[in-house]
């Protein structure tokens, strides 16, 4: 059975970019009835932390929302990166046949320079320790944002440069795009915790409308006849709602006259949307704030069971270069 497999970083609470980029993806390919991996990176994610207590609750957060959405633990193998250490003993093995060169050209890399951020080698090395989450579950499929293609195609590499000098040891793995790449944040960006743009899933009453009263628009008037596609209200809505009811909200907004809807009715409308569709994950987030031993032994029996591939997979690697 072909393999799925993806990891998240806990850098903040997650925020709609997380859900609909990531993993709600995961969860609906639950469906598929593949083998599936899915973990919490949080080795990437102390790359950049560097407040323990902060990095902690993201890492809970982040189980519980996988958790809260509906992965189920019996169908996809949900675990933390960190506990699984055969992941660091691939890494190494991918460093020494991995050229300097391919790093250098990481965009990532390179756009974490541009602002200024002083690197760390364990920033230079995140594709190394990325392929070698790849590689060792023998991933076949890997869905993620664009912004994470070019470090598959790492990966790719890396397993072919190892394949090269030792036989057949990786599997290649390949991309799969979500389908909605493209989450904008508050201000129409990129939606990003980094950005101060963002919107955590699990927002709810006050909070939730005072961020969604945020989301840009502009001086026109309700009556003005306007393209809906340069509205980021939209780009929002379009996430929420049916097709149908999308379609007439937006042909409204293109006539105009009296009875065109102002932003604010449109927010109103979105703050609706984002209560109700969220409701059940809302609530089954509450149960498991109340019951963290559960959510633990999710994360440690799925740990178990990565531990099984990633240390055959390590085996059949130190085997091939002669370390054993
Ligand atoms: N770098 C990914 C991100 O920031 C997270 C990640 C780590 C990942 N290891 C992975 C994604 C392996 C897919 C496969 O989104």
């Amino acid at each position: 059975m072909p393999t799925h497999l993806s990891g998240l970083q806990p850098t903040g609470l997650p925020h709609l970019g997380n859900y609909f980029g990531a993993i709600g993806n995961h969860i609906a390919l639950q469906e598929k009835g593949w083998d599936d991996f899915y973990f919490i990176a949080d080795y990437h994610a102390l790359t950049t932390s560097r407040d323990p207590e902060a990095l902690r609750e993201q890492v809970r957060e982040t189980a519980i929302c996988y958790l809260a959405f509906g992965l189920d633990p019996e169908r996809a193998t949900f675990f933390r990166q960190s506990d699984v250490p055969e992941v660091c003993e691939i890494t190494w093995l991918l460093a020494s046949v991995c050229g300097l060169g391919l790093l250098e050209r990481a965009h990532s890399y390179k756009d974490k320079l541009a602002r200024g951020i002083k690197p760390s080698v364990g920033l230079f090395l995140y594709p190394v320790l990325m392929a070698a989450d790849i590689l060792a579950y023998d991933s076949d499929l890997v869905p993620v944002g664009v912004d994470q293609v070019q470090h598959i195609e790492m990966a790719q590499d890396m397993a072919q440069a190892f394949n090269h000098h030792y036989g057949p040891v990786f599997t290649r793995p390949e991309p799969v795009m979500s389908k909605h790449t493209k989450v904008p944040g508050l201000d129409g960006q990129k939606m990003s915790k980094s950005y101060g743009n963002d919107l955590w899933v699990f927002e709810s009453g006050k909070k939730l409308k005072k961020a969604v009263g945020r989301i840009t628009t502009d001086s026109r008037s309700p009556a003005d006849p306007k393209d809906p596609d340069g509205i980021v209200l939209f780009d929002f809505l379009r996430l929420f709602l049916d097709e149908q009811e999308l379609a007439e909200w937006r042909e409204r907004v293109r006539r105009g006259g009296p009875d065109a809807p102002g932003y604010g009715h449109l927010k109103q409308r979105l703050v609706e949307a984002i209560e109700e569709k969220f409701a059940p994950a809302r609530a089954r987030r509450e149960e498991l704030l109340s019951d963290l031993g559960e959510v633990e032994r999710v994360l440690a029996k799925g740990a178990e069971k990565a531990r099984q591939r990633a240390s055959a997979t390590r085996d059949r690697a130190l085997r091939a270069c002669g370390l054993r």
